[in-house]
């Protein structure tokens, strides 16, 4: 009998999950939660939200789940994990006390220090003179600042201070006023490392680990990586920064050891490891990890795995990933991620999205925030879609991807015209 799967999430990623997964012969009946309208062709979506931990887990006992895959990272640190675990359904991704790994910086940078793995020079405070006056002392050699609220904070937690005045701006911010609330209790502040950034995944199952492929994202929402951060505004994989070389330094010297150390702290890592690495002049070092598969990094990581994905997640589910061998692609992929006008800031919703009839079919679009309605598509977030092309290399797939994007509009709609551009040109376009 086919087997059925469930993904949990409604954005860009869990489309290009949803997409992968829909190729696998082994799949018989294919569920999203909450899923989107993109998502809706492709699988049966069901009304509940990722972090309605509980509802999941009835639902999907009741339908008899075979394997659930998580999308997002608020129902790791509910606990998902381990609630599916223990009522004995299958389900990929780490548990709540392996996603603090994403969860806690604090968690994770004190494993690296311990365990020895390169990361930017950081202290944890709790009082805001010694945050401040420790932040003085970073900036006393002319560069930036990095001030981490030690919880979750949507992506806004960051902040680089050019000066002292931004960083106690920052530290009084997270610390007095609670601006994350209590994720910003403690803080870290950390040196500013200079360098071109790489997403890094790999697939665990808690012992040994699978690289995937790598990409690289484009956080700021302008070009030439200007203007605040975003969730990201594109991506393409395998960057020419991240050679042979370095892949195996990072696979020795950051994913094995935090592997081997989450095993060593009584909290072994299942799932996808998404390594944020700055690629400085003195090697590799952390940024940060994630406990689940970067947006957008996604849509342009999925189309580049041949054959069926279902073995690999329903292995690092299982423990048994050692013989697994991945199957990737010749060539590039690259994601543009279109945004309604005025993301990351308020952004209105409801405006028709044209043209999308009118492209190439092996284009792929990936939607992250759209409805329908009457068989048309209209915005309903900020990043809005995700347009996907592959080619024989980065400069087929960006060619290719910015005249599929010519093709789409919407009032307001803006994109990153550099994505890739670093691939090619080794940085402005
Ligand atoms: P994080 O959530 O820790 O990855 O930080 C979000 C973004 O802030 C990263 O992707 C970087 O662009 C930037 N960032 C974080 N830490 C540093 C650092 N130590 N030096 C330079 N940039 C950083
Ligand atoms: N691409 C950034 C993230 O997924 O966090």
């Amino acid at each position: 009998m086919g087997k059925r799967v469930l993904v949990i999430g409604q954005g860009g990623r869990e489309h290009a999950l949803i997409w992968k997964l829909k190729q696998s012969p082994q799949i018989d009946r294919l569920y999203a939660a909450p899923g989107n309208p993109g998502i809706a062709a492709l699988a049966e979506c069901i009304n509940i939200q990722p972090e309605r931990v509980e509802e999941l887990l009835a639902w999907a006992k009741a339908e008899a789940i075979d394997l659930t895959i998580v999308g997002p990272e608020i129902p790791l640190m509910k606990g998902i994990v381990d609630k599916f675990t223990a009522a004995g359904l299958k389900i990929f991704g780490p548990s709540a006390a392996a996603a603090r790994l994403e969860g806690s910086k604090i968690f994770a940078k004190n494993l690296f220090k311990k365990y020895h793995i390169p990361t930017a020079r950081f202290e944890v405070f709790t009082e805001i003179d010694e945050a401040c006056s420790y932040a003085s002392s970073l900036l006393g050699n002319g560069s930036p600042v990095v001030i981490k609220a030690d919880g979750l904070a949507a992506g806004k937690g960051v902040v680089v201070a050019a000066n002292l005045e931004e960083a106690e701006q920052a530290i009084y911010s997270m610390m007095k006023d609670k601006s994350f609330g209590a994720a910003g209790e403690k803080v870290i502040i950390e040196e500013y490392l200079t360098g071109e950034e790489v997403s890094f995944f790999a697939v665990s199952d808690g012992k040994e680990f699978i690289p995937l492929i790598s990409a690289q994202d484009h956080k700021q929402v302008f070009d030439n990586d200007q203007g605040p951060n975003t969730g990201g505004m594109g991506a393409y994989v395998n960057p020419p920064i991240f050679s042979r070389q370095l892949e195996e330094q990072v696979k020795k010297t950051v994913i094995q050891p935090v592997i081997d150390a989450m095993q060593a702290e009584g909290c072994p890592y299942k799932g996808v490891l998404y390594a944020g690495l700055m690629i400085t002049s003195e090697g590799p070092k952390v940024l940060e990890f994630n406990a689940r598969f970067g947006d957008p990094e996604t849509q342009a990581v999925m189309p580049m795995i041949k054959g069926d994905i279902l073995p690999l997640f329903e292995a690092a589910a299982g423990s048994n990933l050692k013989d697994y061998k991945i199957d990737v692609a010749d060539g590039n992929c690259i994601c543009v991620v279109l945004a309604s006008g005025g993301y990351p800031g308020p952004y209105e919703k409801g405006l028709l999205i044209s043209g999308l009839e009118s492209l190439d079919t092996e284009t792929m679009v990936f939607h992250a925030g759209t409805s329908l309605k009457e068989g048309k598509y209209y915005t309903n977030g900020g990043r809005v879609l995700s347009v996907v092309c592959c080619g024989a290399d980065i400069k087929e797939a960006r060619d290719k991807v910015y005249s599929e994007i010519e093709k789409i509009s919407f009032e307001g709609m803006h994109y990153r015209s550099d994505i890739g551009s670093k691939a090619l040109y080794g940085g402005r376009i």
